[in-house]
């Protein structure tokens, strides 16, 4: 059987250790550079010929630029001979998926064409935002749940009493019921709207049974903390004891933390598909169990 070897990239350093450490696989030499004019280089020091490479690299901000370093990676391996598995845990412009206004790219579809040219056979992700995603992939891809290693965490380390676990638009719903059904707490749905144009999020009204409870507001991604923020002023203004933002990918960008506390959101909790101050919850686990099921 072809030799397994594991490439952590820059954007996912531990997170790929912790993998390889899992598989008991041993770790790849390779070079990442960036240049003072913004330029990525890569180097490779080992061979790997007949390998297969697990290339784990998350493609948070900087985006683009980690999501370079995966295609320039994945090009030089599979150039050299290695078959490249991309386990890339935050999937970015996943979002991306279908178009919304006329003009606008399906810039996912676009990014899946550059993973196949660049040579990746395979992607392994973390609860990819849409189903629909992964029909845009020409070749394998997985979609890994975080959302098991989420409610134990928030079980054992937050232990709300009585939540109330909300989804806070239409999308997040079935990861949401998951999160309730592992929980064996009730679920509610928010009906959230985004304007596609200026990006502002409001919550149509509904009366909710969310009085004196803690709250669990379960999503994907938090970005600009705008979705979670209105879900929370939601909540509290019907009366809820506490509001407890719970998300797989935690983006927080720019001001998105202060959002979240003016918002009285009390505890945030991810994973470290995104690496963070509040990124407690392991997923090498739950990623390095799915890539055993491969390889068996
Ligand atoms: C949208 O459908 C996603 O599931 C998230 O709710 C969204 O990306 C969060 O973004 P933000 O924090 O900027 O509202």
């Amino acid at each position: 059987m072809a030799e397994t070897v594991v490439l952590p990239g820059p954007a996912s350093e531990d997170l790929g250790r912790s993998v390889a450490d899992k598989l008991g696989l041993p770790l790849l030499g390779a070079e990442f550079r960036i240049f003072p004019d913004g330029e990525s280089k890569f180097t490779l020091s080992d061979k790997v010929s007949g390998k297969n490479v697990l290339l784990v690299q998350s493609t948070h901000h900087p985006a683009d630029q980690h999501l370079f370093q995966l295609l320039l990676a994945s090009h030089q391996l599979s150039e050299e001979g290695a078959k490249v598995t991309a386990v890339v845990p935050y999937l970015a412009y996943a979002r991306q998926d279908k178009q919304f206004l006329p003009g606008e790219g399906v810039t996912l579809g676009f990014v899946a064409h550059l993973m196949r040219s660049a040579g990746v056979r395979r992607v392994v992700t973390v609860d990819i935002h849409s189903a629909e995603g992964l029909a845009l992939f020409s070749f394998p891809i997985n979609s890994v749940s975080a959302i098991p290693s989420l409610a134990e965490y928030v079980k054992e380390q937050v232990a709300p009493r009585d939540p109330v676990v909300i989804a806070p638009d239409f999308g997040g719903s079935k990861r949401t019921e998951a999160f309730a059904a592992l929980y064996g707490a009730p679920f509610l749905r928010l009906a959230k709207t985004r304007d596609r144009v200026s990006g502002e999020v409001t919550v149509a009204g509904s009366r909710l049974e969310v009085e004196g409870k803690d709250v669990l507001i379960i999503d994907d991604i938090i970005s600009t903390g705008g979705t979670v923020r209105a879900a929370a002023e939601t909540v509290m203004n019907q009366g809820a004891k506490r509001a407890i933002a719970v998300c797989v990918h935690g983006l927080f960008v720019g001001s998105a933390i202060d959002i979240l506390e003016k918002a009285s959101v009390k505890t945030i909790i991810c994973t470290n598909t995104v690496p963070g101050v509040f990124s407690q919850v392991d997923v090498s686990e739950a990623i390095a169990s799915h890539l055993r099921t491969i390889e068996e």
